[in-house]
């Protein structure tokens, strides 16, 4: 039986809670948040801290798992790490590449710890079931992809949360909190990219300091493109549409289902999303197989994870898409 505790108890905690609880092989030994008013969240029995360093040193938990705003998602785990505890953490990787390289050199020199990431899209049986096709070769390489986030975000989202809209807490705005996934599929499906050419915008009128829109062409190394378009600016929030252009054939996720798209306008369904329920649908059904993984790979002490090394093109591709937005020509990715 593997011990986890969470630290910071606030919107998608309930899911890693969730997970946590349906596993038969973890328990939940403790949680954590700064805001004492945070305690009524602790499911019943499970000690409350405000302080993790406390947590950690008086429960011994084998997993933390970091639920926290973007900059501090690496102190906190590295600081975890470093007293012994495998560690889970939310998405982003990091608040940028600079500290995104910091952490997989940490993750390098520290074999023995597991660090893992929730880029939970990654399980979902669409993107699972279109990658085996893309890596089997069968309908020849990659010559064109597409990412389309059309989701909406209220003042509110915002204004409960200050950290959301902020640079120094959250590092940018609907790349990094919400297209991140698709970003990372785009590169985990496409390839890998030489550079990207980038507009970054705002469309709402919030007042918060962040992007809310972008829309950016990736020039993929093997000489294909890929277009991604991305925001918060919806009047509702949209499926997530996902097109990879095979020499010899289209595949494209809509609504969770992946399909085999054929030149006559049908299409073929190959394969569909489970369904979590209890959660947001854009959030996505597999942070359960993500966790169910993580503690699979600690308990046979193997590396089938999604390690912070897997997770740094994302923030790499973030991090070029906003600088070719601010100076508005072509940027090498690094
Ligand atoms: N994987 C996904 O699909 C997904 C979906 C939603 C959110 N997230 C990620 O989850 C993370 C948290 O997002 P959220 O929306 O739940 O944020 P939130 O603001 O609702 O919750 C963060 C909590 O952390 C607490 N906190 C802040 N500093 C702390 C500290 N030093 N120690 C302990 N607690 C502290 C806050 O009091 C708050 O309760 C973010 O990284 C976000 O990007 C991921």
């Amino acid at each position: 039986m593997k011990r986890a505790a969470v630290i910071g108890l606030g919107d998608i905690s309930s899911i890693h809670m969730m997970c946590i609880q349906n596993n038969p092989d973890i328990t939940l030994a403790a949680v954590c948040d700064t805001d004492e008013k945070r305690r009524e969240q602790a499911p019943e029995g499970v000690p409350f801290y405000t302080d993790y360093c406390d947590m950690i040193s008086n429960e011994n938990p084998d997993v933390v798992h970091v639920c926290l705003p973007h900059n501090l998602h690496v102190p906190v785990s590295i600081s975890a790490a470093e007293m012994g505890t495998h560690v889970l953490c939310e998405k982003p990787v990091a608040l940028n590449a600079i500290e995104g390289k910091a952490f997989a050199d940490f993750e390098e020199s520290h074999p023995d710890i597991h660090i893992g990431i929730c880029l939970q899209n990654r399980f979902n049986e669409s993107v699972k079931v279109l990658k085996a096709i893309i890596d089997s070769g069968k309908y020849g390489k990659v010559c064109g992809a597409k990412g389309i986030v059309p989701w909406a975000r209220s003042r509110d989202y915002y204004d409960s949360k200050p950290w959301r809209g902020k640079w120094n807490t959250a590092g940018g705005g609907c790349m990094i909190n919400q297209s991140v996934h698709t970003l990372d599929l785009l590169y985990y499906l496409g390839g890998p990219v030489a550079g990207v050419k980038a507009s970054v915008s705002q469309l709402l009128n919030y007042g918060i300091e962040v992007e809310d829109t972008v829309s950016a062409n990736l020039f993929y190394k093997n000489g294909s493109h890929g277009l991604f378009m991305a925001t918060n600016a919806n009047y509702k929030n949209e499926s997530i549409q996902i097109s990879i252009q095979l020499e010899q054939a289209e595949f494209a996720i809509i609504e969770n289902v992946l399909y085999q798209m054929r030149p006559d306008g049908d299409r073929e369904r190959l394969a569909e999303d489970a369904k979590l329920a209890g959660t947001k649908f854009y959030y996505g059904a597999s942070h359960g197989i993500l966790i169910d993984k993580f503690y699979e790979s600690i308990e046979k002490d193997d590396q089938e994870y999604l390690h912070v090394k897997d997770a740094l093109m994302s923030i790499c591709l973030i991090d070029s898409i906003q600088k070719s937005g601010r100076i508005g020509t072509y940027v090498e990715l690094e």
